[in-house]
């Protein structure tokens, strides 16, 4: 079988659907339709990390501002730059005071949502220069714009979480690898906690979560042309896997199933019950995390967690 190489869905397909377990990079959930799901998932009761995470940068964006100077954020995975927007105003005050300017560079690989949240911020922020990228942040070949001051790096919303231990190795020696030193990394990250808030989180009441994670087969639907793949024919499954400590959702096989993926020219068959693995959300213990930066050259700078303890903010040096 030839897979076509400008198809990164058709690569990552034949990779992963055939392993054992089945699985696809989480990237693939974040169609239009599964952004628009996310941003919903945000607002969920069940779902503490955003509110958590606003009510730190609520208390500290001054400070970080304060304490970076960065001329330019770059934001990965920025979806709809909603929080990002309590660093912006902090960060295009400072400028202000200082009589500098201020880029953002959100990027994501979700296109429409990169593209409509940045004209809106454009219009919002007229004091901010805003240049989307719609880029894969996994990509070894990844590079940032050049700054004439300091750079600060953004990774929010416990993203990094969707990576394996492996994985987030790679893509913290990356990052540290194209930052320069004086610039900054703020990380994002969700914090190991009572099992049954986890999996709440993942699992609400009003089920957005499981039409998110269910979007992720009529992405592969319409991206593959395929015939006889339907979303429903899908459980969402959210578990906590205690020795890993992430939170794992799975998409469960309802009934034996026969897809043909026009594009790869292949059926994929799934038994009853078969599961397919489609987004890991580790959690941390904020030392090991502080280890895992300090081991790919980023030097932990300062670091705040909201009142409850759930999620960690943390600001390191390169
Ligand atoms: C969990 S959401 C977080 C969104 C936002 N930063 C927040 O904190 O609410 C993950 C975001 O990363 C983007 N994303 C996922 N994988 C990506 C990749 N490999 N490269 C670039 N963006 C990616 C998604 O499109 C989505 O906007």
């Amino acid at each position: 079988m030839t897979v076509d190489i400008d198809n990164p869905l058709a690569a990552d397909a034949v990779t992963g659907l055939w392993a054992y377990p089945p699985t696809l990079p989480p990237k693939w959930l974040y169609d239009e339709r599964g952004s628009r799901l996310f941003d919903e998932i945000t607002r969920l009761p069940e779902y503490y990390p955003t509110r958590r995470e606003t009510a730190i940068l609520e208390a500290h964006a001054a400070d970080i501002a304060q304490a970076t100077n960065a001329e330019m954020l770059v934001e990965f995975g920025s979806g709809t730059s909603t929080k990002t927007r309590l660093l912006l105003q902090a960060f295009a005050d400072r400028a202000a005071t200082l009589g500098r300017p201020v880029t953002y560079v959100p990027l994501d690989v979700s296109t429409e949502i990169l593209e409509s949240s940045a004209a809106v911020l454009a219009s919002d922020y007229p004091g901010i220069d805003i240049h989307p990228m719609v880029t894969d942040f996994t990509s070894p070949g990844l590079v940032l714009p050049p700054s004439t001051g300091p750079r600060m790096a953004v990774f929010l919303g416990g993203t990094i979480g969707n990576f394996d231990d492996a994985e987030r190795a790679v893509f913290l020696e990356r990052l540290a690898a194209v930052l320069s030193p004086g610039d900054y990394f703020l990380l994002g990250a969700d914090l190991i906690k009572d099992t049954g808030r986890l999996v709440a989180a993942y699992n609400d009441k009003a089920g957005v979560t499981a039409d998110f994670n269910r979007n992720m087969i009529e992405v592969l639907r319409a991206g593959l042309d395929a015939q006889g793949l339907y979303a429903d024919d899908f459980d969402h499954i959210a578990r906590w896997n205690p020795g890993r400590h992430r939170i794992e959702m799975w998409l469960r096989a309802r009934r034996d199933i026969d897809v043909y993926f026009a594009v790869l020219q292949r059926h994929w068959k799934l038994s009853a019950g078969t599961e397919v693995l489609t987004e890991i959300s580790t959690k941390f213990d904020p030392s090991d995390l502080a280890g895992e930066l300090a081991a790919a050259g980023l030097r932990e700078v300062r670091s705040w967690t909201d009142d409850a303890g759930d999620f960690l903010l943390t600001l390191s040096c390169r």
